[in-house]
């Protein structure tokens, strides 16, 4: 039976009421305090405005002040002697905020140097990537999209920034708004898929949930949204790579996600690595200037990412490292990422009229606001004081929010297939766990896993077993490496120990597998990637899982035993013999700290699976891209007759193999027929549109009804589907409840080639389905 926990209730619980005393407790004790230095101008923030506040502040600074607060520094969290040489910059003045110090006494330490042993006392501001959770990790961003459920985001947004702050921190470098439609792109893990619609929507409800009401309270962090811009279209998935785009396909696809981030308020956006139409984001005025402050009204602080600045050079557009500074801070990079050269070059090209005292402001004045913003002025220790409140253990259990996290897991996880109704399993009898991923701790954390600590991680093994205990007999065996071939095991470890290689021979790892699996009466395959496959800088030109794994699952299949997939990977993957051979597949991304007892919590039917894709997946590389809301073409292929000269790869069948939008469920949702309030839309009006969902199987479960237009006859062509909306639901076994959706022409509205943003007028197709390839359909007429 599926238990539905509101998503509300968790954030009662026993740790997050903890926190909001902590934070009331925190702000009265802030409030109560003057913040004593004697010669500054912040003595009574309160009694001005920031803009003046500001004017004040930076009447009195120099230009190496000025320049000092342009530069981010990474720090690491471990006790090191090399922070002496740091300390001597902050008390001078040269560095504006710190990144990568995690923990109160650290955050403490550095801005003591800068509070009460610089000559201004600017604070400093403390950044982190905060991607999908702190010290407790949620599923990655492609799980959290999987959810299609905006409380559970804004769940794991809130508490992340919560677990954040009492870190000290004030900055997330989150959410990412990379459109990915090519999973070959390692960073697909990172963003919420290949959907405008859907990332624009979860961007805005994670910049919501992680700044709260105030970014001076206690337990909000600043988001600073990226990679500005167009990061996920880089050439042939590849890292780094150039983007060439049309604008209107900027506009219409890849920005607005950006610009829900913006619109949501995000006080920082990081501007992309990549090159856009041959000018680097790092050295684009248009993009960071006209694009984002004159038209989308921006205020807030731009950061440059790591070594972006220096990378100029490489991109080829400056000569040497003292351009490269020239042309970021007058392209409009305020915050220099890891710096070396805004330091070392804008105080000579200032005095040589290279760069304009003006420009030299502006960027200053952004940092400063940010920090204004974040209620550093009023009291650069709010977040790390008392010091008596520090965590004797950052990582310590009572920390975490576990009960969050596997609620959010198990709402990630997708089924992509049950034969049979194999799933879900009977905790009874013997099951076999076999595969290189179903012990591993560090995996299901994910790449970009913050604060969160492995050996905190809950194993599906481990899940599968407290589940099972005293009921059911688990067997295990890991039976391949995440992967035999050497170079990307290396590759893999380069930094970490990542992947932990079995010296066994495969065949022998095999043969222990196949015992497990004959004397069982199922089998779980736990197979996909390591984590470090799905992460930056981990682009891949095969998207099957790692061969290795792949004899195993034949060997696995070949002893005639029920066949269950249990995938971790950070992509779409290519799972056509999968697909075909396996009785059921069950995707679970990277699913954070909780994984293993969410995994358990689907596969015994304690939860019934309620994901649904964020990105389609391909039947092979070559289909690439592959996404669902392509344009028709002059000559579409026709599934019914798949003949010559239509737009199709001839060995392979057309479209993906799991679209866009799918999930299954261990029960059954029936759609009505759509009932269009009326069959004409006016221009100042709204039409609804109707269908009655029945949950006609024999759990209980939730579902997500997805609403999709397509404009039939424009000014030019336009994708056959488009996600406008959609309703997740719970529908109790044999229950039925009406969805509705209002339609308006703000809805229809597309950027034509004059990047005009126009609903013009004509018919369009409305289609509502529980993915974007099995819809009922409408038509109406936009006046
Ligand atoms: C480089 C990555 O591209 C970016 O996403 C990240 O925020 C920074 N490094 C800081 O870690």
């Amino acid at each position: 039976m599926a238990t539905y926990r509101p998503l509300r209730l968790l954030l009662k619980e026993k740790n997050m009421k903890k926190f909001y005393l902590l934070g009331i407790g925190v702000g009265l004790l802030v409030s109560g305090l003057t913040f004593g230095q004697t010669d500054v101008a912040w003595d009574t923030p309160t009694t001005q405005t920031r803009d003046a506040f500001i004017d004040q502040l930076m009447q009195r600074m120099t230009i190496q002040e000025k320049i000092g607060q342009l530069r981010l520094l990474s720090v690491n969290a471990g006790p090191d002697a090399s922070r002496e040489p740091l300390k001597s910059e902050i008390q001078a003045g040269n560095v504006g905020a710190i990144f990568n110090t995690v923990t109160r006494p650290r955050v403490r330490e550095l801005q003591q140097e800068a509070v009460e042993h610089s000559r201004l006392k600017i604070p400093l501001f403390f950044a982190y990537d905060v991607v999908h959770g702190h010290r407790t990790a949620f599923p990655i961003s492609l799980g959290l999209a999987s959810t299609y459920d905006m409380d559970a985001i804004a769940l794991s947004g809130r508490i992340a920034a919560q677990e954040a702050s009492a870190d000290g921190l004030n900055m997330t470098f989150a959410p990412m708004a990379d459109l990915a439609r090519d999973p070959r792109w390692g960073r697909s893990s990172e963003g919420f898929g290949e959907d405008t619609y859907l990332t624009s929507r979860i961007v805005g409800t994670l910049v919501r949930a992680f700044q709260g009401n105030s970014l001076s309270a206690p337990n909000t962090i600043m988001a600073v949204v990226k990679h500005f811009a167009l990061y996920g279209a880089s050439e042939g998935g590849k890292d780094y790579n150039s983007v060439d785009m049309s604008l209107q396909r900027m506009y219409q696809d890849y920005l607005p996600p950006y610009k829900a981030a913006v619109d949501a308020g995000a006080g920082g956006v990081m501007v992309a690595l990549n090159s856009i139409n041959g000018v680097p984001a790092t050295a684009n005025k248009w993009l960071l200037r006209d694009v984002l402050r004159d038209q989308w009204g921006f205020e807030g602080l731009t950061v440059s990412d790591h070594g972006a600045i220096m990378e100029l050079i490489q991109h080829g557009v400056a000569a040497d490292s003292r351009q490269a500074a020239r042309l970021a801070l007058k392209a409009g990079v305020n915050l220099s990422m890891n710096d070396r050269y805004y330091g070392q070059y804008l105080e000579s090209l200032l005095s040589t009229g290279e760069i304009t005292q003006e420009e030299l402001n502006e960027a200053c004045r952004r940092v400063l606001t940010a920090k204004y913003n974040l209620g550093l002025f009023k009291n650069p220790y709010r977040l790390i004081e008392p010091t008596a409140a520090d965590a004797a253990d950052p990582n310590a259990e009572s920390r975490l929010h576990r009960a969050a996290a596997r609620e959010v897991a198990r709402r990630s996880f997708v089924l992509l297939k049950n034969d049979k109704q194999t799933l879900p399993l009977k905790k009874q009898g013997v099951i076999a766990v076999v595969g290189p991923l179903a012990q591993s701790k560090i995996d299901v954390i994910g790449s970009w896993s913050a604060a969160a600590l492995p050996r905190q991680a809950v194993s599906v093994y481990e899940g599968l077993a407290k589940a099972t205990q005293g009921k059911a007999q688990l067997l295990y065996a890991k039976g391949a490496n995440i992967t035999d071939d050497r170079n990307i095991q290396a590759y893999l470890n380069s930094y970490n120990a990542e992947i932990e290689v079995d010296p066994r021979p495969a065949s022998q790892m095999i043969d222990e597998a196949v015992r497990a699996a004959e004397q069982a009466d199922v089998v779980l395959a736990l197979v996909g990637e390591a984590r470090g496959m799905s992460h930056e800088s981990s682009s891949r030109t095969h998207l099957d899982i790692p061969a290795c794994q792949q004899t195993l699952l034949k060997a696995l299949k070949a002893t005639g035993k029920p066949l269950v997939l249990v995938l971790m990977n950070g992509r779409p993957l290519t799972l056509t013999w999968e697909h075909h051979n396996a009785d059921a597949i069950l995707e679970t991304w990277f699913g954070g700290t909780e994984t293993g007892n969410a995994v358990a919590d689907v596969l015994f039917g304690d939860y019934n699976p309620s994901g649904k894709l964020p990105m389609s997946f391909p039947r092979t590389v070559g289909q690439l891209p592959v996404y669902y809301s392509q344009l028709n073409t002059g000559r579409p292929p026709d599934p019914e007759h798949p003949g010559m000269y239509t737009s199709r790869y001839f060995d392979v069948e057309a479209g993906p193999l799991y679209p866009f939008g799918y999930g299954l469920s261990y029960t059954r949702f029936q759609l009505s027929d759509i009932r269009l309030s009326s069959s004409t839309l006016p221009r100042q009006g709204q039409i609804t549109a109707s269908v009655t969902v029945t949950n006609t199987g024999q759990r209980d479960g939730e579902t997500v009804v997805q609403l999709y237009t397509r404009d039939l006859v424009a000014s030019i062509s336009r994708p056959v589907k488009e996600l406008k909306n959609f309703h997740k639901l719970m529908l109790k076994a044999g229950q039925s409840k009406t969805v509705k959706f209002v339609i308006r022409a703000e809805d229809l509205k597309f950027y034509n080639n004059d990047l005009q943003h126009v609903a013009e007028p004509g018919d369009f197709k409305l289609y509502i389905g529980l993915d974007s390839r099995e819809v009922k359909e409408q038509r109406f007429t936009l006046l």
